[in-house]
């Protein structure tokens, strides 16, 4: 088993910290240490607010999803809580799988209630009275540290029929994923939680209308979660002070790859991938590329790294924020090598239920072994012609998303071109 969260976390302990501000400070087994931490206020004043106060509150702090999609919280919180089928559920989504994304571990493992109160929160104001907790099996460690809280809390009135004495009821189940990341697509989690294939539905329906069980359902990642407890201790403008006016609050950056000091690290939105370099340490030789949003997203150059981290500023430099993924690579590591590992991995965790992926994720691995051998321009166009299928007829994220990081490697890396070939 890999060492504790607290290892992963070089800033831990640091005060000024929002989202990370218990890890490494706290033992995460005591819910005294949390209640003492500040733990349960924002729990007191959602019954203050009321479900309504809840939605408003995290729809004027502009929260959106850190699973990687970056949709507004609010939003779902409010069409899910105004649907009159009942029951409502909240799922929230810790299979955390897209390679170099390891922050959601580091907040389960680390501060484990912060989770629980985050999603009584949230099934306080969209009316679900159950929470499943879907958990990626290849993280034990966070499994017992969130089993062991949530049965504390249940034995202390903070979940079960009568939350906190206030007479709305809330509770909490585990489910482990078995090692699929298909399984972290949100449709896919209905079908895995409800006993069958992990593949996922086909899109509208939304969860929030039709989810689990065929019911209502709110899906959230653990970050954008634990997000809601600053907004209503601090309330929602002071939180949308920090960041930007696209992107607020503060973001978790999961640091890896050929970099002075990997780890989870939390700045500001609008922090520039030069400033999160630094506090990292720098590249360990001379950089050569940074990839953004994980194996889905895209690559910045090193003449690039004043773009702002921010869902917009990613956007408009051409690549992605995704789930926080910073994979710093030096020019000794061998790129094509990279995109080839990335290819294998969508080939290998395509469900296979639709073509364009089942078969587009195949012939790109093919194809990126024989560039690797012998740049040609056959196979470049055969890869943009794959990569185009597979982006325009995927049922889900992964086919949609499978070229992405290999085009943005041929178009702005120069992989596979003569002069990089040489
Ligand atoms: P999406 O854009 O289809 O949906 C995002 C969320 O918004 C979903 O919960 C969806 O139900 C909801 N939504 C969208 N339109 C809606 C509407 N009109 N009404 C109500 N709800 C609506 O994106 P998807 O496929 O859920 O996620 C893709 C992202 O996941 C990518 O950005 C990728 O980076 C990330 N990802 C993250 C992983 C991780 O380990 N954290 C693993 C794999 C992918
Ligand atoms: Fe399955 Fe790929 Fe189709 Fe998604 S795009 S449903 S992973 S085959």
């Amino acid at each position: 088993e890999e060492p504790p969260a607290e290892h992963a976390v070089p800033q831990a302990g640091d005060p000024s910290l929002v989202l990370l501000r218990r890890v490494g400070a706290v033992d995460p087994a005591s819910l005294d240490d949390y209640r003492a931490a500040g733990g349960y206020a924002a729990l007191r004043e959602a019954v203050r607010l009321g479900p309504a106060g809840v939605i408003r509150e995290v729809l004027e702090a502009g929260l959106v999803g850190r699973g990687g999609a970056a949709f507004p919280t609010g939003r779902k919180w409010d069409a899910t809580a105004r649907q009159p089928d009942h029951p409502h559920y909240l799922v929230c989504n810790a299979d955390e799988s897209e390679p170099g994304t390891f922050k959601d571990r580091v907040v389960m493992e680390g501060d484990p209630y912060a989770l629980v109160e985050a999603m009584t929160i949230a099934g306080y104001a969209t009316g679900c009275r159950k929470g499943y907790l879907y958990i990626r099996g290849e993280y034990p460690r966070a499994i017992r540290r969130m089993t062991h809280a949530i049965a504390v809390a249940r034995s202390r009135g903070l979940l079960g029929d009568d939350v906190m004495g206030q007479g709305f009821a809330f509770d909490i189940e585990i489910r482990r994923g078995a090692g699929a990341y298909i399984c972290g697509e949100e449709t896919a989690i209905f079908n895995s939680i409800e006993g069958y294939r992990g593949e996922p539905r086909t899109k509208p329906p939304f969860p929030v209308e039709k989810g689990l069980f065929g019911k209502p359902t709110v899906v959230n990642n653990v970050e954008t979660l634990v997000n809601v407890l600053p907004i209503l201790t601090g309330g929602a403008a002071a939180y949308a002070a920090t960041g930007t006016a696209g992107s607020t609050g503060t973001k978790l950056f999961c640091v890896s790859g050929t970099v002075a000091r990997p780890g989870v690290y939390e700045v500001p939105f609008g922090a520039t991938l030069r400033e999160l370099l630094a506090l990292a340490g720098g590249a360990t030789g001379t950089l050569r590329a940074v990839l953004l949003g994980g194996a889905a997203g895209g690559f910045v150059r090193p003449d690039e790294l004043d773009v702002p981290l921010t869902f917009e500023g990613t956007r408009a430099a051409g690549t992605v924020l995704g789930s926080g993924v910073v994979l710093v690579l030096d020019d000794s590591v061998d790129l094509a090598r990279i995109l080839l590992r990335i290819a294998e991995f969508f080939r290998d965790e395509s469900c296979g239920q639709c073509v364009p992926c089942r078969v587009g994720t195949v012939r790109q691995e093919e194809a990126l072994h024989r560039l690797r051998r012998r740049p040609s321009d056959g196979d470049l166009a055969l890869l943009r012609e794959v990569g185009r299928a597979m982006r325009d007829a995927s049922i889900c994220g992964l086919g949609q998303t499978a070229w992405n990081a290999v085009e943005s490697a041929i178009d702005r890396l120069g992989v596979f071109s003569p002069s990089e070939a040489s």
